[in-house]
């Protein structure tokens, strides 16, 4: 059922993503151009709660389509993750005359949205988080920011790591999800890309490995770890000592979430941004902009919430075959 709607309110939710600030731009001016008012809504539910609520127009998103992080600020809320903050919220929606709500985060926030809608405030999604692991979309605002940034700093460690023929353990980041860790070990040529969705636990391989690769003359040795693997310190000492060969740990943490955004992220940020807000504009609700089979595409909440994903089998294997000499 479509409903009209007058003013759009858009936030950000969750950890911030390079390409936000595009999304936001895009709601911003796609809305105005359809004749509707903007509300730019700070640090996430948390700030909705708190009625930190700011008017927008075009000129409140100039000049930020090159700016990491998020103009409006993110945050995550434990009092909207309730029913009664969810019940609040669309009072204050009502109150500040905000009838449609565009919210740039991921599951967890787009599960709040979908609740939104049942309570009547019209609500449209765009995946936004440098993990990658929103199911319903091959693109998340931030990926492809947060995995060149880690190709560089990774590319730098393996200059000293090769200069002290090393062996380098890099934490990317990545809770839950392995995509940084599986791009990044294809694209810096790791000798091993360990990640949550494969990990077998089995470090007496990676130390059998490390030995091996030595023995036929590789002078480093980088092992790539998703951030969900953990422990990244304590692996380092046990290979070290196991293998006799120095080995050492970086943690690239927060950097991966900073910095200018990639030509990628601000067009597609861009694209989903404008997408919802049109989504909004014709009467749309409880959907979930996504990018997939090379369209921008847009889905039912709960279906895109049902759907699931694993790493890509064919470069998971492909990434263990080409690190194989
Ligand atoms: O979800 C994005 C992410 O950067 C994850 O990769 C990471 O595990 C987490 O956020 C870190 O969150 P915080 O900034 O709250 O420590």
């Amino acid at each position: 059922m479509s409903k009209e709607i007058n003013t759009i309110g858009v936030l950000t939710s969750g950890g911030d993503a390079p390409g936000m600030n595009a999304a936001i731009r895009a709601v911003v001016r796609t809305a105005i151009a359809n004749g509707k008012k903007v509300k730019g809504i700070r640090r996430g539910y948390s700030g909705l709660l708190e009625e930190d609520i700011i008017d927008m127009d075009s000129k409140s998103v100039a000049d930020i389509i090159q700016r990491g992080g998020t103009i409006l600020y993110t945050a995550r809320s434990a009092e909207f993750r309730k029913e009664e903050g969810k019940q609040k919220a669309v009072e204050i929606c009502k109150k500040h005359g905000i009838d449609g709500l565009v919210v740039i985060g991921g599951d967890g926030s787009f599960k709040g949205a979908q609740r939104l809608a049942e309570l009547g405030i019209n609500t449209v999604g765009i995946p936004g988080t440098i993990d990658l692991d929103i199911a319903c979309t091959e693109y998340t605002v931030g990926f492809d920011t947060a995995v060149n940034t880690a190709m560089e700093c990774i590319d730098k460690i393996r200059d000293t790591s090769t200069s002290h023929e090393r062996c380098s353990i890099i934490e990317v980041m990545g809770r839950s999800a392995g995509y940084i860790a599986l791009w990044c070990g294809i694209a810096n040529g790791a000798e091993d890309i360990l990640i949550p969705e494969r990990y077998d636990h089995d470090e007496q391989r990676i130390i059998n490995n490390i030995i091996a690769k030595r023995k036929v003359g590789k002078t480093h040795h980088i092992i790539v770890n998703a951030e969900g693997i953990g422990d990244s310190y304590g692996m380092a000492k046990r290979i070290e000592e196991a293998t006799g060969i120095e080995t050492r740990a970086t943690i690239i943490g927060h950097v991966q979430r900073g910095g200018s955004p990639t030509c990628k992220d601000r067009v597609y940020a861009s694209a989903m941004g404008a997408k919802a807000a049109e989504i909004l504009c014709n009467g749309g609700s409880n959907r979930v902009v996504g990018y997939r089979h090379g369209e921008f595409v847009d889905y039912d909440f709960n279906e895109g919430l049902a759907m699931t994903k694993d790493i890509d089998a064919y470069m998971y294997d492909m990434a263990k075959k080409l690190s194989r000499s």
